[in-house]
């Protein structure tokens, strides 16, 4: 097993350190549509290593010249999309070109890597970069394990006091407890935990990192953010886009893995976690593993609800049902749409519900965070029960329309006391200027520049397949079933309006 070695961390905001960066799959979409837009934003930025060489890496046979004009044209259409930046800089386009070269690899080939390692040592003369460096892989999951043994085997993972190597491994981190466990010793045979960066684009998001500074940069909520105060949490990852053409993927994926003990679990976290000690990769990964290992063990049969996507409207536009979706089995039983109940076994949170769901095809693309505090004890007004009293709700709005907002009754003007429900707004786009950002910029920066707060730990990777473990096993014994179904364009299913119903709550609606 290999041993930790600590290397120096560039402090945040100054330009990285020297490295190669190996992108395994660099003829894939991933590398196309987000981590070269990312990579040109960091040179747009002066973040981007003074001295840096990229090494593609693919099945596909491409010469260096070839791979240049593909990444030239992706970083072209994407980085020139509307989310990024509006114009290019041709010179830090020009700049970022430069540093491209391409290598046709056999994954399962020891000569290849063989060759990999004398290409790392001929970029030190041809592009003057240091040996740190930095394995990106864009691949498939299956992939990861076998990778890892030969750059382990080649020596390409061998760390010294002056060399780092690190290891980017994509999502999804196995597909159950188990699986996750057997990956993580096999890349423990080659690496040190901390030479490993398990991906969650999620924590590259501006809102998601927001979640920790709204709590733990002000002084009023904190006081507020516990079982005294919150009646429940409720979390939302809605998402209208379908399966599209990632059925190969989806089928065998499903709403549950794909989207849950990765990105909702570290939502989840960070609304839940204590204060950490420091902002150190050490303390802020301790406190978001301690809240997923004092989850609560769900009842999947009352506390969950899985359900799939039938034929229905967007936009006005007619969209087939999941199971008519190209690629798609006639009789899948995949889940499109994942809820469940949560609590948390802690002295903060005993109690207080946490409620997630996450899905596909439904009414509106939206991500939240919406806090739900008690009611007020009695009601003071003639006319108003104490149950009709709307509680305050503090919503941190992740995406798109990126925010927080605080609704609280205010007096309708008249001379009769009537309370109406009034909400504080706060819009990103008011206060800040929009940096154009794929969401990988921070995470490929932190890594090169050796911070590991914004990737997953192993530990809270298996906790967090630990929680959904019960969900697992109960899908698996009730075997083919006929799921539940949501008309495409909706909120979801009847089914989890009923989870929630039955403690008298009601999800907050998308549409
Ligand atoms: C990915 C999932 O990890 O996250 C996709 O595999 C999902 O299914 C995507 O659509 C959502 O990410 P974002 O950044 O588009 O909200």
């Amino acid at each position: 097993m290999a041993q930790d070695i600590h290397h120096e961390t560039t402090p945040h905001g100054e330009r990285a350190p020297s490295c190669t960066l190996v992108i395994f799959g660099a003829g894939g979409d991933l590398t196309k549509r987000l981590l070269m837009p990312a990579l040109y934003n960091l040179a747009r930025t002066g973040l981007l290593p003074e001295n840096f060489a990229l090494v593609g890496v693919d099945r596909l046979e491409m010469t260096d010249a070839s791979f240049q004009l593909h990444v030239e044209k992706a970083v072209r259409e994407f980085a020139a999309d509307k989310h990024y930046s509006q114009t290019l800089n041709e010179a830090h386009l020009e700049r970022l070109i430069s540093s491209l070269t391409y290598m046709s690899l056999d994954f399962a080939s020891p000569a290849s890597y063989q060759q990999l390692g004398q290409k790392l040592q001929d970029l030190q003369s041809s592009h003057h970069v240091s040996q740190n460096v930095m394995f990106y892989l864009a691949v498939g999951a299956r992939f990861f394990g076998g990778i890892v043994d030969q750059l382990g085997q080649a020596g390409l993972v061998t760390e010294t006091p002056d060399q780092w190597r690190r290891v980017v491994v994509e999502k999804p981190f196995g597909h159950d407890l188990e699986s996750a466990q057997a990956l993580n010793t096999q890349l423990r045979h080659s690496l040190a935990e901390n030479q490993i960066y398990r991906m969650d684009h999620f924590l590259g998001k501006e809102t998601v990192q927001n979640i920790m500074l709204m709590r733990f940069a002000n002084g009023i909520f904190e006081p507020l953010w516990n079982r005294d105060h919150i009646d429940h949490v409720q979390i939302t990852v809605a998402e209208t886009v379908t399966v599209e053409s990632r059925a190969a993927f989806y089928e065998s994926t499903g709403a549950l893995r794909d989207m849950v003990p990765n990105h909702v679990f570290q939502l989840l976290a960070l609304t839940a976690m204590e204060p950490p000690a420091s902002l150190s990769a050490t303390d802020v990964r301790n406190e978001k593993t301690k809240v997923l290992t004092s989850v609560h063990r769900v009842n999947p049969v009352t506390d969950s609800v899985r359900a799939q996507y039938a034929a229905g409207q967007h936009d006005g536009h007619a969209q087939v049902g999941y199971k008519q979706e190209p690629g798609v089995a006639a009789d899948s039983t995949t889940e499109t749409y994942v809820a469940m109940k949560l609590g948390i076994d802690n002295w903060r949170w005993a109690g207080v519900p946490f409620y997630l769901r996450t899905g596909k095809a439904m009414a509106k693309r939206h991500s939240e965070i919406a806090i739900q505090f008690k009611r007020p004890p009695i009601s003071l007004f003639r006319n108003t029960a104490t149950e009709s009293l709307t509680p305050n709700t503090l919503v941190l709005k992740l995406q798109p329309d990126e925010g927080a907002s605080l609704s609280f009754g205010a007096k309708i003007p008249g001379p009769k006391i009537e309370i109406g429900q009034v909400h504080m707004d706060f819009h990103y786009k008011d206060y800040f200027q929009n940096a154009p950002s794929t969401g990988y910029e921070t995470l490929i920066y932190d890594c090169m520049i050796g911070d590991a707060t914004l990737f997953q730990r192993s530990d809270s990777v298996m906790a967090g397949w630990d929680i959904v473990k019960p969900l697992q096993q109960h899908w698996q014994q009730q075997g083919a079933t006929t799921l539940p179904t949501y008309a495409a364009g909706s909120d979801g299913p009847q089914a989890s309006d009923d989870m929630l119903a039955q403690s008298g709550r009601a999800w907050r609606t998308l549409s």
